[in-house]
């Protein structure tokens, strides 16, 4: 077994694949007084005062896998009972005093961050597996918050007002509303608010908006009723649609969405300097000064006493409840929003988002052959994972000299055409073998994948780096940007068009 999920389970293999490549976030917090944090990947964990079972200093460990690279490293694989998750992002957390565990006598309130809310994820319960991995059982809707509210009743606002004429990604009786937010006068709600209220007088006094209207040859209805709380919820329903990664692609692909109502610009108007067809720009989210992976040398030990009187504010514990609500901050106005997820956990451990692939539009159930080239008689591990829908699976079944994915229904459901890596990984005489191969999600298709000899270190330093044989193991989520440019400038380096 090299998987590793608690430090008392120490393996052969300490790396790679082991949570113990992650970052361990650690806090001194006081069972004295309610306490808030906010860990490296912006979660958010609130604890009532008298929550343990022992008074005094507590010591708190966290860790997160987010990214495909840290779902990777650690070898959390995204499985319940056998059946494939994609994942919203996984949680440990654990607590202790003065080294002895200690128990949780009040539930603690956790929110999980995330580009998009989905209502098809829930919260799963980890729990180690004898055949080296991870089961997530248990499943729990997450609590309703009021991001969640606003979402669902701004989709359902959408279905009853605006569905007959628009659809998010496709150009109907009205445009595609997908990333309206992002182009013409509609960076500013206010916008929004006048012409949803009364399309004629907006139009008469806008360049954008005639130039739409005769370009879709229709005036669109008014709205004079309709309030501003419920405008805000269509347009927050719009925007998180318009940031779920499996619509990433339409948003790279199929730029003639956007493009369609800003090439207008230039024939009608010279209020705005026609901005490059292309001016919808996708940067990588900032990276954090901290590194989520365990590497000794670039983590920065949090300042701490040796020990912690009782009223002592330790030092690593860097938010008070009462800044609470702030830390939170407002959902219509935020890319990324804090706490899309919440709930409540009773047991320390590990917990996960994540939604059952099969079901979701765009998947079917594929039949996945893998045939290793190696000359050595070694037992591999084969993995299979999805970095856009944060997807780890195993193989579980060998037909012939061929690993299968034998998940549900003789196959595994997956997104079709979806980017994704097989991985085999194996170990002999304190060798490592290993090899790896891209490719997209089709029906029926057999992988061939070479393998080749490597160290533990040249792994982790592949991993970390996120590039393994030249394949791309990050592709996180890029945050949209409007950057106004001439078609001949060339763009911002760092960037993804
Ligand atoms: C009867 C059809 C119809 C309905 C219903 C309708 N729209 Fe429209 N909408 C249009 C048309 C046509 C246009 C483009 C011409 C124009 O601006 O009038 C448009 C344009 C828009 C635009 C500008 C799009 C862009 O690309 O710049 C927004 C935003 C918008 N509508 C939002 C809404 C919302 C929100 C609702 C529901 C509350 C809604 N519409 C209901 C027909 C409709």
């Amino acid at each position: 077994m090299f998987f590793l999920l608690s430090c008392s389970n120490k393996s052969s293999l300490p790396r790679p694949f082991s949570s113990d490549m992650l970052a361990s976030q650690e806090f001194f917090i006081n069972n004295g007084s309610d306490t808030l944090i906010e860990t490296l990947h912006g979660s958010v964990i609130r604890i009532k005062e008298g929550s343990f079972n022992i008074s005094g200093t507590i010591k708190l460990q966290i860790k997160e896998a987010f990214t495909a690279a840290e779902i990777l490293a650690s070898g959390l694989t995204t499985e319940s009972n056998g059946r494939p998750l994609r994942s919203g992002g996984m949680i440990y957390i654990n607590a202790t005093a003065a080294g002895e565990a200690v128990e949780l006598l009040k539930p603690i309130k956790v929110s999980i961050p995330n580009q998009y809310y989905d209502s098809a994820m829930q919260i799963f319960k980890g729990v180690e597996t004898d055949s080296s991995g991870i089961n997530w059982i248990d499943p729990i809707s997450p609590d309703n918050t009021e991001q969640s509210n606003q979402w669902r009743s701004g989709k359902d606002l959408f279905m009853s007002k605006c569905a007959s004429c628009h659809n998010i990604f496709k150009n109907s009786t009205g445009p595609a509303l997908k990333d309206v937010e992002l182009r013409g006068p509609w960076t500013d709600r206010n916008n929004l608010y006048s012409y949803i209220h009364n399309p004629p007088a907006f139009i008469a006094k806008n360049s954008y908006s005639q130039a739409l209207k005769n370009q879709y040859g229709s005036m669109m209805s008014s709205f004079p009723d309709i309030t501003i709380r419920d405008i805000d919820a269509i347009l927050d329903y719009i925007k998180n649609e318009s940031n779920k990664p499996e619509n990433a692609t339409d948003a790279l692909l199929n730029l003639d969405i956007p493009a369609d109502s800003v090439n207008i610009f230039d024939k009608t108007t010279e209020m705005f300097k026609r901005p490059c067809k292309d001016d919808t720009i996708y940067q990588p989210i900032p990276k954090p000064k901290q590194s989520f992976f365990n590497v000794e040398s670039e983590i920065e030990q949090p300042a701490m006493s040796e020990s912690f009187g009782n009223d002592t504010i330790p030092q690593n514990n860097p938010v008070k409840a009462s800044d609470m609500e702030s830390l939170r901050g407002g959902f219509t106005d935020r890319l990324s929003t804090n706490g899309m997820y919440d709930f409540e956990i009773k047991t320390f451990g590990w917990y996960n988002v994540d939604a059952f692939v099969e079901g979701y539009d765009g998947t079917s159930n594929v039949k996945l052959y893998v045939q290793l080239q190696m000359e050595l008689d070694i037992s591999m591990h084969v993995y299979l994972f999805c970095p856009d829908k944060k997807l780890l699976s195993v193989m579980n079944e060998k037909r012939g000299d061929q690993y299968y994915f034998n998940k549900i229904n003789d196959g595994i459901p997956l997104f079709m055409t979806d980017r994704a890596v097989v991985f085999a990984f194996g170990s002999k005489d304190k060798k490592i073998y290993y090899g790896i191969n891209e490719f997209s999600v089709q029906g029926e298709q057999t992988i061939s994948v070479r393998v080749k000899e490597s160290s533990v270190e040249e792994i982790t330093q592949a991993l970390f780096s996120k590039q393994l044989d030249g394949i791309d193991l990050g592709i996180e989520k890029k945050v949209r940007k409007i950057i106004k440019h001439q078609c001949d400038d060339p763009l911002p380096a760092d960037t993804l068009q």
